[in-house]
């Protein structure tokens, strides 16, 4: 499956469940869990849609593994960093170590993708380099 494939229908996912635990929050007149919402849907909603956009927009990195890898580390690091901060803000301080472990997992996501932007760069690089004739066979 392509990364992109991947990244849209879990966004949409995550969104879904982003949505009904807002509209929990709401009906229910406590917004004590607010920033796991959040996080749920600016990471697992908007970071992972964009990171489906990218993805899509450039096909030959979209069906490496090394994408899928990347997308699957961050949605790992995402329902972690959700479920660990949901229980801090619940009063379960065993939530802690689990928000912390998840954000580290999230930033592991987002140093590998700033890893497959530059090398996307370096080989856009190389192929400008070359001349013109051998660009347009
Ligand atoms: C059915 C859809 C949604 C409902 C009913 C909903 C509901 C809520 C509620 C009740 C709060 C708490 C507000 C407060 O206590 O100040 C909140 C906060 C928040 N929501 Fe949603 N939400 C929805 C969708 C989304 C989506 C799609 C996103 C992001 C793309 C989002 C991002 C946020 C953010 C960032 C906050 C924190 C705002 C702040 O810092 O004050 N929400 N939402
Ligand atoms: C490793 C990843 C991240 C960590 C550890 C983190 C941590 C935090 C913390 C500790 C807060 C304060 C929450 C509170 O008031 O109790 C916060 C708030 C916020 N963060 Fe993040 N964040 C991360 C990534 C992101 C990303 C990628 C976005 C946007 C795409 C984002 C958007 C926000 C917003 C809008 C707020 C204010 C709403 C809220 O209080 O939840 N964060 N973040």
């Amino acid at each position: 499956m392509k990364a992109s494939s991947i990244s849209f229908s879990v966004a949409v996912l995550l969104a879904l469940v982003g949505m009904v635990w807002g509209i929990t929050m709401a009906i229910s007149q406590d917004h004590s869990t607010m920033p796991a919402h959040a996080h749920l849907n600016l990471l697992g909603w908007v970071s992972l849609f964009l990171f489906g956009v990218f993805y899509h927009l450039h096909p030959t990195i979209d069906g490496g593994r090394t994408a899928v890898i990347q997308v699957a580390i961050w949605i790992v690091g995402t329902v972690v960093l959700t479920i660990g901060v949901g229980l801090v803000h619940s009063g379960t301080p065993a939530g802690d170590p689990i928000a912390g472990i998840g954000s580290l997992i999230v930033v592991a996501g987002m140093v590998l993708f700033g890893w497959i932007v530059v090398r996307r760069d370096q080989n856009a690089g190389v192929v400008d380099r070359k001349p013109m004739a051998a660009r347009a066979k």
